[in-house]
């Protein structure tokens, strides 16, 4: 017998004959190469511009130790969150992920109920990650501004952050109505510039540093210095933050699954490929700064972003503001994915009808092509989170909490349900597996998923003068209390109405299909992130 090579065809026809079983048609070119799918996921962690935003997390809650094994603990636990979602995508790639799987794989009783939950939490968890980079952006360009100041003398209000934060949000909104095929052209150049990034820090920062800010590998990897105020356990776990923020929205690279050749091995290793190789690069860019900062941490702290502090000590004011710019540009890119990502999942969920003014929110706009009013109601509801600004700093650095716990109830549900419902529902190993392993990973990634949602529901800062109210449950548990207001609302609410997603094969739940016309909408729009 001859052994038959797989070839592009053979390839095509078992992604479409998988998409099918799942009661979808394919509809997207298969245009994302492995590499490519890999891609999505690495540029939306968008690795140092992202670091730069959390170190205030992981520098007063332990200094250089939360730094380097905070995450170090931290990344090798997101890394068994991502094992348990591989497994998934591989079983079922298709893009409304998450969401679809929960459905799927939840007994008849509970998946209505269930995809409901998993799409709130996964909306608010995507509009708070576009408040939270995009307000990650304007501290460090404001922080641009500060050191481009004579005698560093220029410090901005909390008015002037918002503005820019605002007029942030409102470009990238512009931006992905209308220049959506741009953005996706930019993402090879973009992931570039992050990789040169990485390499400037873990290369350049420490032949640049001056001998009064270089750390002894003593201090780098031992010393442990708390300014929070929190016991110092409770201060390390704190800094999980960090990591927990920057390597997230790893599921993105699953919403392309409809676009990607070899779907059921490209996305799982994409999502596991960036997870390890975030962590890794990771790893070594903060024991970079954390032999590069000096030992001064307050000075770090009150300085107007602390990764530029500790860069403006090793490249004086014309080199940092020289890596600054790009870092800035990065994370810019990263507001723009992150948009075009949420207005595409909100565009989904209200193509179920599951958001309110859902008959609004789902329409494509003709002229552009683009989901234009998904775009705006993601944007505006970003830009009202970062009036938390106006609360306090404990109020804002909430909305980056938010993002972590809300898409954590979200990846959490679909993992549960594969094994509550194991015997009656219909998964199916695909070629990502752990066979005998998968149980025991699921068990730790919902642990940990579990255990540092209940850490984000304390304040972040202790102390009576601060307003320590917290903003992550207040938000959450809003928007959450109100969603499920919504699902069980006499007559209206979705419990009546709602049947989780919608395929676009007939035969499947009642028999519906999309009207075709407005699928293809929804595929521009999926094309170009
Ligand atoms: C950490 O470093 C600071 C500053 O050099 C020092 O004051 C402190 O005692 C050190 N702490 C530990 C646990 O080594």
């Amino acid at each position: 017998m001859e052994k038959q090579e797989p070839t592009k065809g053979t390839i095509q026809q078992a992604d479409e004959d998988l998409l099918a079983s799942l009661g979808y048609k394919q509809e997207f070119k298969r245009a994302f190469s492995g590499v490519e799918t890999f891609g999505i996921a690495f540029s939306i962690i968008g690795l140092l511009p992202s670091i730069a935003s959390v170190l205030f997390y992981s520098v007063p809650n332990g200094g250089p130790s939360a730094m380097v094994w905070g995450w170090a603990v931290a990344s090798i636990f997101i890394l068994f969150v991502g094992m348990s979602m591989a497994e998934l995508a591989s079983a079922a790639p298709t893009s409304g992920g998450l969401y679809f799987w929960t459905f799927s794989l939840a007994s008849p009783k509970w998946r209505n109920l269930l995809a409901w939950i998993v799409g709130y939490a996964n909306t608010i968890g995507s509009i708070s990650a576009i408040a939270s980079i995009d307000w990650g952006c304007a501290v460090q360009i404001m922080a641009a501004a500060n050191i481009g100041s004579k005698d560093q003398s220029f410090v901005a209000t909390d008015a002037q952050l918002f503005g820019v934060f605002a007029c942030v949000i409102i470009s990238h909104a512009i931006i992905c109505c209308f220049g959506t095929a741009v953005l996706a052209r930019l993402q090879s150049v973009y992931v570039g510039l992050n990789v040169l990034l990485c390499l400037a820090v873990i290369i350049a920062l420490p032949a640049a540093t001056p001998k009064e800010f270089r750390n002894t590998a003593s201090y780098a990897f031992g010393n442990f210095t708390n300014t929070s105020g929190w016991p110092n356990g409770y201060a390390f776990i704190l800094s999980f933050l960090a990591p927990l923020w920057t390597i997230c929205s790893f599921d993105s690279s699953v919403h392309i699954a409809e676009e990607a050749s070899n779907a059921a091995v490209a996305v799982p290793w994409a999502i596991v490929g960036a997870i390890g190789i975030a962590g890794i690069l990771g790893w070594a860019i903060n024991v970079a700064l954390a032999f590069c900062m000096g030992t001064d941490l307050d000075a770090i702290m009150s300085s107007s972003q602390p990764m530029a502090a500790i860069l403006f000590n090793a490249f004086g004011q014309k080199g940092t503001l020289a890596v600054w710019a790009i870092i800035v540009v990065c994370q810019y890119m990263m507001g723009s994915s992150m948009v075009l990502a949420a207005s595409r999942q909100s565009f989904a969920f209200s193509r179920d009808g599951a958001l309110p003014f859902s008959n609004w929110l789902y329409r494509m706009n003709k002229y552009t092509g683009t989901p234009v009013n998904t775009v705006w109601f993601t944007c505006i509801l970003a830009i009202a989170l970062g009036l938390l600004a106006f609360a306090g700093t404990s109020a804002i650095n909430a909305v980056f909490s938010l993002s972590v716990t809300a898409l954590y109830i979200a990846y959490s549900i679909p993992i549960i349900v594969r094994f509550t419902n194991s015997p009656t529902n219909s998964f199916k190993p695909g070629p990502f597996n752990l066979g005998r392993f998968s149980l025991p990973v699921a068990i730790i990634a919902v642990l940990w998923m579990l255990f540092m949602g209940i850490v984000f529901l304390f304040p972040a800062t202790p102390g009576p003068e601060v307003p320590d109210m917290n903003y992550t449950i207040v938000v959450m548990g809003g928007v959450m209390f109100l969603s499920l207001v919504y699902y069980w609302f006499p007559k209206y609410g979705g419990i009546h109405w709602f049947k989780g997603p919608i395929p676009t094969i007939d035969d499947q739940v009642d028999g519906t299909t999309v009207d075709s016309l407005e699928k293809k909408g929804a595929d521009v729009a999926v094309n170009n992130v």
